[in-house]
């Protein structure tokens, strides 16, 4: 498969990966090489990993998080950033994330930080970090339950996707990762989406591909934009209630936490439904994006007291500005548009249709 050049990178697939990998040590020589791993990608892939890279004698040291969101937090980058020192790293040093996008979102504003930033590379190991969040240089954590509100935008120098890790992958992780894909479709090319909703189950068979064109996809957007002036904002669709969604669950004691994923699956049949009524999104679109979405994701249940919760978390979105929510939308399946305004008693009517 050929490698997709990104700004200040370049993104790698399969059995290139390891060649161009320790090509790159080979060439830059790190002083030493820090791999971040979760407790899941400590077990499931650093063996397969460290079985292919090429070290060339240079010290390779284990740093390990605790896996889940819960953990995407500056006290966990606090403990990565002091392994760092107690083992000496310096600004030539190399950090490698090896995981899914708590991995890669944090390993990257550590390695960004860390001495006024040290290179870093990406080896996405689900689904969802492969299509979406190791691509494009958007590093960060959370604070508190405020999704991604810490961060910094910066490339690592290398993204490697070995679609073989895919095989130890919850299925429900899949199907997280599938949303993103979904979005990818929705947001630019009516093609992908066409294509994507005529899979008959997900397939880790068929998905080398579906990756393939969805990193073009999300590479051709930040690309355009790579600081979120404009274009890249389109990246966002489903994720302003989807996120709400999410801060909701992961912090009240008496809900279930959902998977990124699950959250944006949701939000995107909410904003779709915001679409019709301020895009003029058609019916049959709105309707054909709800039901490919139940197809693969289950319907969440959500009282008045959850939904007047999840509005006034809408405040803390990052796309606001001077106190309104901003939307992205569509105008049709495969073209978005940013800055939209919702009033709540369309939001509240989206939550209706997304019940009914
Ligand atoms: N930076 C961006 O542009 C961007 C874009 C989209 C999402 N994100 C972020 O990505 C995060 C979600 O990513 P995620 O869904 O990968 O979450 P994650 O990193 O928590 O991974 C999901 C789960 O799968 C496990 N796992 C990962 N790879 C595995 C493998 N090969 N085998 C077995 N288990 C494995 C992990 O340990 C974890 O339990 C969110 O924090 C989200 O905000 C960032
Ligand atoms: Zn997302």
């Amino acid at each position: 498969m050929k490698s997709i050049s990104t700004k200040n990178s370049v993104v790698y697939f399969n059995t290139d990966v390891y060649s161009k990998l320790n090509e790159y040590i080979k060439n830059t020589y790190p002083s030493k090489i820090f791999i971040l791993v979760d407790t899941n990608t400590h077990d499931y892939c650093l063996p397969q990993f460290l079985s292919n890279l090429k070290s060339e004698e240079i010290i390779v040291e284990i740093m390990e998080i605790p896996e889940g969101e819960d953990h995407k937090s500056i006290d966990i980058c606090t403990g990565v950033w002091e392994a760092l020192s107690q083992y000496n790293a310096d600004r030539k040093s190399l950090i490698i994330n090896l995981g899914g996008g708590v991995v890669t979102d944090l390993g990257g504003f550590v390695a960004s930080t860390f001495m006024r930033g040290i290179n870093y590379i990406n080896i996405p190991t689900s689904l969802l970090a492969m299509v979406d969040a190791s691509i494009g240089g958007k590093t960060g954590v959370d604070l508190g339950a405020l999704k991604n509100q810490i961060g910094i935008i910066n490339e690592g120098k290398m993204v490697g996707i070995d679609v073989d890790f895919l095989s130890t992958l919850p299925q429900n992780q899949m199907v997280s990762g599938f949303a993103e894909m979904l979005k990818h479709g929705l947001i630019y090319s009516k093609t992908y989406w066409d294509k994507i909703t005529n899979l008959e189950a997900l397939d880790v068979s068929d998905l080398d591909l579906l990756i393939y064109e969805s990193v073009v996809i999300k590479n051709e957007i930040v690309s355009n934009d790579p600081t979120e002036q404009g274009l890249r904002k389109i990246l966002n669709f489903g994720h302003t209630l989807g996120h709400a969604i999410e801060s909701y669950c992961l912090e009240n004691a008496d809900r279930t936490p959902l998977l990124h994923g699950e959250a944006i699956a949701i939000g995107m049949i909410l904003e779709a439904y915001l679409s019709y009524r301020i895009c003029n999104l058609s019916e049959k679109d709105l309707n054909h994006i709800k039901a490919s979405i139940f197809n693969t994701f289950e319907r969440t249940y959500f009282n008045s007291n959850d939904i007047n919760a999840i509005i006034d978390l809408l405040q803390y979105d990052k796309k606001n500005s001077h106190g309104v929510v901003k939307f992205v939308l569509l105008e049709s399946i495969g073209k978005a548009k940013i800055d939209c305004i919702a009033n709540n008693d369309i939001i509240l009517e989206a939550f209706n249709y997304y019940k009914s």
